[in-house]
């Protein structure tokens, strides 16, 4: 018997949180439909602008904001369905991939290898764009060598996510889950989170970036044909059960990733949304623990950080958008994921004490 899964499991914290976020998402489209409407009646623009199909990264695009017209669809396909109790997940059951390229091993990976990386060492994998014998030895032999272009292009990052794709499906992985090399992730809370949900069930687990579902016109149907989707940003993380990812494979697998990104001509991130919102109509989960440089990270209170599953940093001109928090001086540990990890586990041996 399926019932509610708010109902099955017991009235953990997360659930709790679950069923206040719906709440709250269907109170938060409503303003944002009200938003919405003003900006498009202030910016007439907006409402007929396109979508920068041209190499941006992922999340920096400006994208088209539109107005749900029924915002029924739009809370029903963020709501959980039915599902059993899941089965227990650990660690192992997870692959977790990490989008790099060449210009970023020497300022970004050091970093995740001596902090969350050491949690997750053999789940851990570095999709990347070059042969790099010093980082291959330093993540004992997980660098893979997409071959894609090193470009920030729309092709070279669905390229990539398309390698990421095809090497979890070889994997007998449970989840696939993610993430950018600006990114700290909280291994056992990713863990403990997949744990709510069950793998042979379809998931797509992530966080929007934008606040109304995306809009794009689908010109190869004629007469034209409005697409309305939602996406999780790639720079917060996302994950996939191994049921939805096999359902994907049709389009995603073997490559295929790729050429339905060229046809929509969107970033990495937008055609996984394209995909399973659009395409195979399974909605995704709003997931608020998941955070991108988009968002300010010095809005997450400490006492809800161990909570957070991902966390980024950015820096505009002189400005850092860093996580708040105590720790090793700014010279040393400027995007404060040093400090982060410390705090999330004391235990490891740079950390004071
Ligand atoms: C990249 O190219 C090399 C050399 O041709 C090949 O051995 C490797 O399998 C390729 N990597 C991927 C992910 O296809």
């Amino acid at each position: 018997m399926s019932r509610p899964r708010e109902q099955v499991i017991p009235a953990s914290d997360d659930n709790a949180r679950m069923n206040a976020k719906h709440r709250r998402l269907l109170q938060t489209l409503s303003v944002v439909a009200l938003l919405a409407y003003t900006a498009l009646l202030a910016y007439p623009t907006l409402s007929r602008g396109a979508v920068d199909d041209e190499a941006s990264p992922s999340g920096k695009v400006q994208r088209i904001r539109s107005l749900h017209e029924d915002p029924t669809v739009t809370s029903e396909s963020s709501s959980a369905t039915a599902t059993l109790r899941p089965p227990t997940t650990v660690l192992d059951d997870v692959f977790i991939s990490v989008k790099t390229t060449k210009s970023y091993h020497n300022h970004r990976l050091p970093i995740i290898l001596k902090t969350w990386f050491q949690l997750a060492k053999a789940q851990t994998w570095f999709f990347t764009d070059t042969d790099d014998p010093e980082f291959q030895l330093k993540t004992n032999g997980h660098m893979i060598n997409t071959n894609c272009s090193s470009s920030h292009s729309r092709k070279a990052l669905c390229c990539k996510m398309s390698v990421e794709f095809d090497t979890f499906m070889d994997t007998d992985k449970k989840w696939f889950c993610h993430f950018d090399d600006d990114n700290y992730v909280n291994v056992p809370r990713l863990v403990r989170f997949l744990g709510d949900y069950n793998p042979r069930e379809d998931w797509y687990l992530g966080k929007p970036s934008i606040q109304a579902p995306l809009e794009i016109i689908n010109k190869e149907k004629k007469p034209t044909q409005k697409v309305k989707f939602w996406f999780a940003t790639g720079g917060a993380g996302f994950c996939l059960s191994r049921a939805l990812a096999l359902k994907m494979m049709p389009v995603a697998s073997g490559g295929k990733f790729i050429g339905t990104g060229e046809k929509i001509r969107l970033p990495d991130d937008v055609t996984m949304g394209y995909i399973i919102e659009h395409l195979l109509k399974k909605p995704l989960t709003v997931v608020d623990q998941f955070h991108s440089h988009l968002e300010p990270m010095k809005f997450i209170r400490r006492e809800i950080l161990e909570d957070q599953i991902s966390f980024s940093y950015a820096r505009n001109k002189d400005e850092w958008n860093v996580v708040k928090i105590e720790g090793f001086d700014t010279k040393y540990d400027t995007n404060r994921f040093l400090s982060l990890h410390c705090f999330l586990f004391p235990h490891f041996n740079f950390c004071p004490r």
